[in-house]
């Protein structure tokens, strides 16, 4: 059995990517879909959805397994300004679930959270759906969850030179993967 986090890599998605998220999105089996959006939503949402989630604010990181947008989490700042508050929800095909990639996604999502300086982070869907409570509470240590109202208030919110590096070096590493990704890809269709 292969290891999905071994196949693939996260980085974050670019502005003219929004059409890979827009094909992750619609791929999602109708119970994925449900618990990603809150209730069953058609294409057209989707589609209308991502037009206007990948505008300049949202950082969204993808999973990528052979260039293919296998999951993803979106973070998206409430208010404007210096927003202390965040949205984050996370989308994973059915076939890459419950191998850790929530778990890396939303790591991944805390650091930067962490060095936007945002305090509250409001986890659409939470309060029904046990396994991404379940994978929120394994960040208890930088997030402090109240179930009820879906807001998880993040621990220490202050970037620090260190949390700045991780990002850094974060991006600077799927920087360099996702320029090995295109280029196989430009082999294989060679
Ligand atoms: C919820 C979701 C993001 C979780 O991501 P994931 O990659 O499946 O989760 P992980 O493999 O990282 O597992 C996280 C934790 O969830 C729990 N979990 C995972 N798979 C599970 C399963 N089949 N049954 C019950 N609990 C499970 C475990 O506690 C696990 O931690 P552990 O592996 O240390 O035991 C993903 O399943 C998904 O996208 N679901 C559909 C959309 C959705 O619900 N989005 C969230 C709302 S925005």
């Amino acid at each position: 059995m292969h290891d999905p986090l071994i196949d693939g890599m996260i980085r974050k998605l670019w502005m003219t990517e929004a059409d890979l998220y827009r094909e992750h999105l619609l791929r999602l089996d109708p119970a994925s879909r449900r618990s990603r959006f809150g209730g069953a939503v058609a294409d057209a949402f989707i589609r209308n959805y991502v037009d206007i989630s990948i505008g300049l604010d949202a950082v969204i990181h993808g999973f990528f397994v052979d260039g293919v947008l296998r999951g993803a989490a979106e973070l998206r700042p409430v208010g404007s300004g210096f927003a202390q508050e965040a949205e984050a929800a996370f989308s994973i095909e059915r076939p890459w679930q419950s191998h850790g990639v929530g778990t890396a996604l939303l790591a991944r999502t805390l650091l930067v959270a962490r060095n936007r300086g945002i305090k509250f982070l409001h986890m659409a869907c939470l309060a029904e759906n046990r396994r991404m409570q379940d994978l929120a509470r394994k960040f208890d240590a930088e997030l402090t969850f109240d179930f009820d109202s879906v807001i998880g208030e993040v621990e220490a919110a202050q970037p620090t030179p260190l949390s700045l590096l991780r990002e850094i070096l974060a991006d600077s590493h799927s920087f360099a993967t996702a320029m090995l990704d295109v280029q196989s890809r430009m082999l294989k269709s060679a």
